[in-house]
């Protein structure tokens, strides 16, 4: 995302906004979202789908702060939920009832029962126990869901290399063989409107290929449903485009979006609604997490660099062993600071907490001093949505930068918060 965290001179910006003084102000480890970059990538969606019958819907466990949520919505967003709480969440944050999908493969009564009364645009059903189950409740409260099938089109991961789902041995969707039958079983559920088909295949996926190949598969199934005379008004290919950590290439929506527009209206399908569920590449690169360094460790074979934000705040690396750039907040100049005492090193940046697992980078070649502030990368996707509280860390607060203005869209926990609603037992 370089034009919305950029160096002004030596100084890390967010748009208009020093990094450093967002950390004075706000302290860190501290996430930072630039609300152009959020913009610039809801436009990479939002311009190829102009004069297009389609909605995109944000899935929103990507992050799913209000403040986040609220400006997806007002951009015209649906949203992609996959709990009660995501719903409850979409809601507050103006969303349209009737613009969010529901996805998720163990869908509780109390979360069916909830989206109904919503109005929700569908369910995205995972199994034939679900798509009963969504009957029987909505029949109880005399409605009618509308339901997708999410089907499994067991794509072929070994000449595409991607973090999949889509294929036969996990646990998401209904496998595309048993798909019609599903459907057939479906059309004469009570409380059931049978609406679409999706599916969605990975995550960080940096090739067209793959989503070429579900979509045949899809268009197939939809050809043999045609000859059972059940008919849908919209396909949903799900999300997974990928950003760029390091030196992946994303997939441009637009040109993946050329495709399968061209391919819908070959196959005669050019009436269905097209629904994509992007999550990562709509936040990842909007977003940084600040941390400060607190103390520099130089062993004989090894230096680490230990910073305030740990695995419990960013959880990617030691989960996935992901990579993450690291920056820092002030740029040493190349020729003033390059003396005996203080030398560009090769780091490990670790956390505070007790596990060996608690890293956020390795191997970064940095000048660093104690008290030096870092910015990690790509942090806006799956970065604050999966951090905890282990070691009874409070978890960060988290700032939106917008041009020259910074808000805080969620202040940092405090220690007490943390166990306020504990209860001893009596003495
Ligand atoms: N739709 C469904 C049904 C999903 O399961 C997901 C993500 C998405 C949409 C959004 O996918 P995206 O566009 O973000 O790739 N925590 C992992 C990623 C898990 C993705 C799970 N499903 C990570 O940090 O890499």
């Amino acid at each position: 995302g370089a034009p919305f965290f950029h160096y002004d001179g030596s100084q890390l910006m967010a748009e208009s906004v020093s990094v450093s003084e967002l950390a004075a102000r706000y302290g860190t480890p501290l996430y930072v979202y630039s609300r152009a970059a959020l913009k610039a990538a809801w436009e990479s969606y939002a311009q190829p789908l102009v004069n297009r019958n389609a909605l995109v819907c944000f899935g929103m466990k990507a992050n799913s702060n209000l403040a986040v949520l609220q400006q997806f919505a007002q951009w015209g967003s649906g949203f992609d939920i996959v709990s009660g709480g995501e719903l409850a969440r979409a809601l507050k944050a103006g969303a349209r009832p009737d613009t969010i999908v529901f996805s998720g493969v163990g869908k509780q009564d109390w979360e069916i029962k909830a989206a109904l009364q919503a109005g929700v645009k569908c369910f995205n059903v995972e199994s034939t126990d679900e798509l009963e189950r969504i009957s029987l409740i909505a029949s109880q409260l005399e409605c009618t869901a509308p339901v997708s099938l999410r089907v499994n089109p067991d794509v072929d991961a070994k000449t595409h290399p991607y973090i999949s789902t889509g294929l036969k041995d996990n646990k998401f969707g209904i496998a595309i063989e048993i798909a019609a039958q599903v459907y057939q079983r479906a059309a004469v559920l009570p409380g059931i409107r049978i609406v679409g088909v999706d599916c969605h295949i990975g995550s960080q996926i940096t090739q067209i290929e793959p989503y070429l190949d579900a979509l045949e598969r899809l268009l197939n199934l939809l050809d043999t449903l045609a000859g059972l005379d059940i008919r849908l008004e919209h396909l949903d290919i799900g999300g997974g485009l990928g950003i760029r950590y390091q030196d992946e290439t994303p997939i441009a929506p637009a040109l993946l979006l050329d495709k399968v527009f061209a391919r819908l209206e070959d196959r005669g399908y050019g009436y269905l609604q097209l629904i994509m569920e992007p999550g990562r590449s709509l936040v990842g690169n909007a977003g940084i997490l600040v941390t400060r360094v607190q103390y520099l460790k130089h062993h004989e074979s090894k230096n680490f660099a230990i910073v305030d934000a740990a695995m419990n705040d960013l959880l990617r690396p030691t989960l996935y062993d992901a990579w993450h750039g690291v920056l820092p907040v002030a740029r040493p100049s190349d020729t003033s600071e390059a003396n005996d005492t203080t030398q560009a090193r090769v780091y490990d940046i670790v956390g505070p907490i007790c596990e060996s697992g608690d890293w956020l980078a390795r191997d970064r070649q940095l000048l660093l001093q104690q008290n030096d502030l870092l910015a990690i990368e790509s942090a806006g996707a799956y970065g604050f949505v999966m951090s905890g509280q282990y070691n009874t860390r409070p978890r960060c607060a988290e700032v939106m930068v917008d041009a020259d203005q910074s808000y805080l869209i969620r202040p940092r926990e405090t220690v007490e918060e943390l166990f306020a609603s504990e209860q001893m037992l009596p003495d």
